[in-house]
């Protein structure tokens, strides 16, 4: 070995040995004399002092050091001269005094500093990504990911959890993002599709008698980035037989606890709150709520429906809703801070903002259209106070709340009502079994297909009637699913359900969701026949593994704890993927390219 310390680890009870360490130079002073550098390596920094009254030659060779070189040194540990000691690292109260040094590999200048507070913009950071890495911050979150991942190994052994791996060559997944596609040379014109989640082969683990599974997993999807998602991410990925909703949501739970115990320290309790997703949507206007702070979102139809504001009344007439916010201590807000606001509520498809300022009673546009008793039950509804300001949108339910829970995680941040180190974990249950796609005017899974409805609603599924099916307000809405989503401080940090084990069941789903039998049959039909050979009663879930190491350490995008991650265009700046292709390889793949951009 080139060393037998870790330069972060040299302490007081090393004093007077001869050490060997070895790692980068993160730092050199010259002071006269003496030259001193912090030794680095993963596990931190620690001083060598090269003295030319310890060795001439050592010190003269120490004069070529600069940053980033990367050396191994043989030296005496001693206790730093009083006055010299540096507080705040671990082997500030000692020095390493060089007596050999050998120079091991050298550094080109930096395009940016090995050092946590840099301003490098991220595309050069993760030209650079290796340089990138070597920053403090950025390794303890990987550092911190690997733990994560051991945590969850062993607990999920021990909890009787096989590791199975499933193919990444495969056929399309019904997670319903894009897929990323992969053509086959054997076979031209044929693509393979890259998992959007092992869903389906791990339900064929289930039937093949498996029981539980379980794989840390890449799973792909091309769909538009954001903070909280990657083209390609990892999954802790499960699935168990003859299991119930409970026993799912028990077992992340526990295995939770056992990550912030582990990784951080930290004593969460379970079992978690569970919010159904009829309430988060009510009080908070998602199926991701942050629940560091209240700030609830309160629906007024009944309060404003005898008004005269004709854009609330035209919304309640339409089946719409009017719902508001409480910004508080806000009457202070601006014309061009309102208008702000309204644009921002507009991007989620409102149509504006209304608003009233408690100031000296109300101040607002919309005041003349309300009597002055409809004001005060406003008021009362949103528990307002001299101060406050109060924010409705009227509109269908959907961009009500979606503009409303945007304000809502705004107000959130601009009043400081989040702490940063609290955790607040809630499951999402009772999710309806499908969702109204207005634009191709029919029902889809709200999960995936496989999803099963709540028991007492398997029957009510088959006396459905055809006509029911294309109508947005028909009883379909009322079904329910065993699904549950796991959300932490305003994260869907993973989702899962009870699948469908009965093949009729199946069936008829298919048929609700307007998925010819001929079409199940040729995207999923390996399952469909699986699901007709003794399947057992089976679960699971997948934790998004990326999203969950972003919170724990503290991050603000999820690419901070992947070691190489894409930019929002999906581009790697290391390996510059995606790239053109040689004539060669299109032609041996019976491809034919029309255009090319510009990366
Ligand atoms: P779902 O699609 O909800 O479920 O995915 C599970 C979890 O994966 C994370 N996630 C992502 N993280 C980063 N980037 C992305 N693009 C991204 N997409 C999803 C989220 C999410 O909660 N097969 C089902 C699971 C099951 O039913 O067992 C599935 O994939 O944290
Ligand atoms: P108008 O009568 O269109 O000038 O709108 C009066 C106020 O109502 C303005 O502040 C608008 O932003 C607001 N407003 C318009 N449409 C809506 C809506 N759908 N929901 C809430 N407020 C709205």
């Amino acid at each position: 070995m080139m060393r037998d310390r870790w330069c972060g680890e040299v302490n007081e009870s090393h004093i007077g040995l001869s050490i060997n360490i070895a790692g980068w130079v993160n730092r050199r002073r010259d002071h006269g004399g003496l030259i001193f550098i912090d030794l680095r390596d993963r596990s931190g920094l620690v001083q060598v002092v090269f003295s030319p009254e310890v060795d001439v030659d050592t010190h003269a060779h120490a004069h070529k050091l600069r940053n980033e070189y990367v050396i191994q040194v043989n030296g005496e540990v001693r206790l730093r001269p009083e006055g010299t000691e540096n507080h705040l690292i671990p082997t500030g109260m000692v020095e390493v005094v060089a007596k050999e040094l050998r120079i091991l590999n050298e550094c080109k200048p930096l395009p940016f500093m090995i050092e946590d507070s840099i301003d490098a913009g991220e595309f050069l950071r993760l030209k650079h990504r290796y340089l990138d890495l070597r920053r403090p911050l950025i390794q303890r979150n990987i550092i911190l990911r690997h733990n994560v991942t051991k945590t969850v190994r062993d607990y999920l052994n021990s909890k009787g959890f096989l590791d199975i791996e499933t193919p990444v060559l495969t056929k399309s997944t019904p997670e319903g993002a894009r897929d990323y596609l992969v053509p086959s040379r054997l076979n031209p014109g044929h693509f393979y599709a890259l998992p959007q989640s092992p869903q389906l082969f791990k339900q064929i683990l289930m039937v093949s008698g498996l029981e539980r599974y379980y794989q840390i997993v890449k799973c792909f999807r091309d769909e538009d980035l954001r903070a909280d998602r990657q083209p390609e991410f990892t999954q802790v990925d499960l699935e168990m037989s003859f299991v119930s909703e409970d026993d799912v949501m028990s077992l992340i739970e526990e295995m939770i606890v056992g990550i912030f115990k582990d990784v951080l320290g930290k004593a969460v309790s379970s079992p978690f709150m569970r919010l159904s997703y009829k309430e988060a949507m009510e009080r908070f206007g998602c199926d991701k709520p942050d629940l560091r702070f209240s700030l609830e979102l309160k629906n007024v139809g009944d309060i404003v429906k005898d008004s005269k504001f004709q854009v609330f009344l035209d919304a309640l007439s339409k089946g719409g809703i009017v719902k508001g916010i409480n910004a508080k201590g806000c009457a202070g807000y601006s014309r061009k801070e309102l208008d702000d606001l309204t644009n921002e509520v507009k991007t989620f498809g409102a149509k504006g903002l209304a608003w009233i300022k408690i100031k000296n009673g109300f101040e607002s546009p919309i005041a003349k259209f309300f009597p002055e008793e409809t004001l005060k039950a406003l008021a009362e509804r949103l528990e307002a106070e001299e101060g406050d300001l109060l924010l409705f949108v009227a509109d269908t339910e959907r961009v009500v709340n979606d503009s409303l829970s945007r304000l809502r995680n705004e107000f959130g941040k601009r009043l400081n009502l989040i702490k940063n180190s609290e955790y607040k974990f809630t499951w999402i249950t009772d999710f309806p079994l499908l969702e109204w796609n207005e634009d191709e005017k029919r029902f889809e899974a709200m999960h995936h297909p496989f999803t099963s409805p709540k028991d007492e609603d398997i029957e009510r599924l088959f006396s459905i009637s055809d006509a029911e099916l294309k109508t947005q307000n028909s009883k379909l809405k009322t079904l329910h699913a065993k699904a549950y989503d796991i959300v932490l401080n305003g994260y869907e940090i993973g989702g899962g359900s009870i699948r469908i084990s009965r093949k009729d069941v199946q069936d008829r789903m298919f048929d609700l969701l307007g998925i010819k039998r001929e079409d199940a049959e040729a995207k999923f039909g390996f399952l469909l026949e699986a699901l007709e050979y003794g399947a057992p009663p089976h679960g699971g879930i997948a934790l998004g593994l990326d999203r969950l190491v972003m919170i724990l350490a503290g991050a603000e995008s999820i690419r901070d704890v992947i070691a190489f991650p894409k930019t929002q265009k999906a581009v790697c700046p290391l390996s510059n993927a995606p790239s053109t292709v040689d004539d060669r390889q299109l032609k041996e793949l019976n491809i034919k390219i029309d255009a090319i951009s510009e990366l």
